[in-house]
C-alpha cells in the first residue's frame, strides 16, 4: 500500500447546510489528505496527523490550495461540446437547429471515441469528476464514452438516448430497438469498473407511450441502473407534452405512468411543475438537475431550489453543456446565485459547495462511494487556487471568513481556478502542465 498525503486548506460537506450549518462541513485551515489505494484513508488537521506518519513521507504542499472533493455534475450531453454556444434559440427550436443535425455524427464510433476525449479533458479541467451524462440514439456512441472513461478511471454515468418519433429518421430508433440497445450496453458496462448505465429516454416528445413502457421494463429488469430525462425544461414543451399526451394528468405524469420515478431516476430541469408534480417527485425520491446557464442560455425560466428543498428533493447541479453554457461547476453555482436572486432567493456559499459535491453525489445515489472525505470513499478530489488570477487572489485578501472566500470563488471561478484534478487517487488534469498521463 503507497500512502500519498496532500496538504492545504481543505472543505467537505457531512450534510446539507439548509439543515443544520455547523454539523454540516469540516474545514481544515491546515489540512491533510491522506490517500492510498485509491481511497480516501483520514482526513484532518495537519497538527494532528502530522505525528501519525512515518518520518520519511512525502508531503504534496499547496500553501495557496483550498482542497474539495471533485465537482459532480448531474446532467450533461457529451455530444453537444461541439456545438456549445449556439446562437438564438429557444429549446425546441434550438434542438432542430442545432442539436439534431450534430448528433447524427455519432454514428461514427470513431468521431464519437474523440469527442468523447476532448469532452472527458474538459471536465477534469472544470475539476468535475462524476457525470450523469447523455450520449445520442447511436449504442456506440455510449460505448465510445465508456472506453473513454474506463481508460481514465473516471466514474461516470451514461445512457443511449431513446427516442423513436419527432426527430430525424437517422436520430430515431424503435421501442424494441432501444430496448434491445440499451439492454446490451447495461449487460456491458453498468458496473464495470467505476462505469453505471442510465436508462435515457430523451424526453416526452421524443418517445411513444410504448417506448416510454419499454424504459420501465428495463429499471424492473436492472432494478439498480438510472434513469435519465428532461421535465418541464420550456413552456411551449409543456403545452406540447399536454397535446402528445393527452390521457397524461401532467408532464411527470408521462414518465409516471411508465415507472420510471425512483431514487435514481433524475429529472433535468423541473422549472414549470405543477403542485401535483412536486408531490410526486418528492413521494418517488426522484431527483432533479438544476441547471442555470442553460436554463438562462435557452430563455427557459427560473428554477425554484427553495421549494425543491421545502419538499424534500434531492437536487444537484448539471452544467447542461451544450445548451448550457460553460463546464465550469463554479461557474454554474454563480448563475444559480443569479437565478435565485431573480426569484428573491438567497443561496448560500455553502449550499453551492455542497450541491457540487456531496449533494450531487447524494442526487446521483453515490453518497456511499464519493462526495467527500469520509475514510474509504474514492479519492476523487480537486485542488483550487486561491491566486489563479490577479483579482482572484487580490479580492480573496479581503475576504474575512469561509463564507466569504467561498462565495468569491463560486463568483470568479472557473477552469484556471482548477489547479488539479485527482480521480481515484491519480491526477488526472494539472492546469500548468500538458504533461499528464491520459490513461493509467
Ligand atoms: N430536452 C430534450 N432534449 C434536450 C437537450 O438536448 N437539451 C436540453 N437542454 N433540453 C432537452
Ligand atoms: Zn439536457
Amino acid at each position: 500500500m503507497t500512502l500519498s498525503v496532500y496538504r492545504a486548506a481543505i472543505l467537505h460537506f457531512l450534510d446539507d447546510p439548509a439543515r443544520q450549518l455547523d454539523s454540516s462541513y469540516e474545514y481544515f485551515e491546515d489540512g491533510l489528505l491522506l490517500v492510498a489505494d485509491g481511497k480516501i484513508q483520514a482526513v484532518g488537521h495537519a497538527s494532528e496527523l502530522l505525528p501519525t506518519l512515518p518520518r520519511d513521507t512525502a508531503i504534496t504542499h499547496y500553501p495557496q490550495g483550498l482542497l474539495t472533493p471533485g465537482f459532480v455534475d448531474t446532467h450533461i450531453h457529451y455530444p453537444q461540446t461541439e456545438m456549445i454556444a449556439a446562437y438564438g434559440e429557444q429549446l425546441l427550436e434550438w434542438l432542430d437547429t442545432y442539436t439534431f443535425p450534430t448528433e447524427q455524427k455519432f454514428a461514427d464510433k470513431d468521431y464519437a471515441r474523440g469527442v468523447a476525449e476532448r469532452f472527458l479533458d474538459e471536465l477534469l479541467r472544470a475539476g468535475t469528476t462524476t457525470a450523469l451524462v447523455f450520449g445520442t440514439v447511436h449504442k456506440q456512441s455510449v460505448d465510445a464514452f465508456f472506453e473513454a472513461s474506463a481508460e481514465r478511471n473516471l466514474r461516470m454515468i451514461c445512457g443511449k438516448v431513446m427516442m423513436d418519433r419527432n426527430a430525424p429518421d437517422a436520430l430515431t430508433d424503435t421501442p424494441d430497438s432501444a430496448y434491445r440497445d440499451s439492454r446490451e450496453l447495461i449487460e456491458k458496462w453498468h458496473n464495470c469498473g467505476r462505469q453505471r448505465y442510465a436508462v435515457t429516454p430523451r424526453f416526452a416528445p421524443t418517445s411513444s407511450p410504448q417506448q416510454l413502457q419499454k424504459a420501465g421494463d428495463l429499471l424492473r429488469e436492472f432494478p439498480d441502473v438510472y434513469m435519465h430525462t428532461h421535465l418541464s425544461e420550456n413552456a411551449n414543451e409543456v403545452v406540447w407534452v399536454s397535446e402528445l399526451f393527452p390521457e397524461s394528468e401532467h408532464y411527470l405524469d408521462t414518465y409516471d405512468q411508465a415507472s420510471l420515478l425512483g431514487k435514481r431516476s433524475v429529472f433535468a430541469h423541473c422549472i414549470h411543475l405543477q403542485d401535483r408534480e412536486w408531490q410526486a417527485l418528492s413521494d418517488s425520491r426522484s431527483k432533479i438537475a438544476f441547471c442555470p446557464t442553460s436554463n438562462l442560455f435557452l430563455g427557459s425560466g427560473l428554477f425554484n431550489l427553495t421549494r425543491a428543498e421545502a419538499e424534500g428533493i434531492e437536487v444537484g447541479v448539471g452544467t447542461d453543456v451544450g445548451a448550457g453554457t460553460s463546464f465550469s461547476i463554479l461557474q454554474t453555482l454563480n448563475e444559480a446565485y443569479k437565478v435565485a436572486q431573480l426569484r428573491g432567493d438567497k443561496l448560500s456559499p455553502f449550499k453551492s459547495f455542497y450541491l457540487a459535491t456531496l449533494g450531487g453525489a447524494r442526487a446521483l445515489d453515490m453518497d456511499d462511494l464519493i462526495g467527500n472525505f469520509t475514510p474509504g470513499k474514492e479519492a476523487d478530489f480537486i485542488v483550487l487556487d486561491k491566486a489563479c488570477t490577479p483579482l482572484m487572489e487580490f479580492r480573496l485578501q479581503q475576504c474575512r471568513n469561509l463564507f466569504e472566500t467561498l462565495f468569491v470563488f463560486t463568483m470568479l471561478g472557473d477552469d484556471r481556478a482548477v489547479q488539479e484534478t485527482y480521480a481515484a487517487g491519480q491526477l488526472r488534469h494539472r492546469r500548468d502542465s500538458n504533461a499528464v498521463p491520459q490513461t493509467p
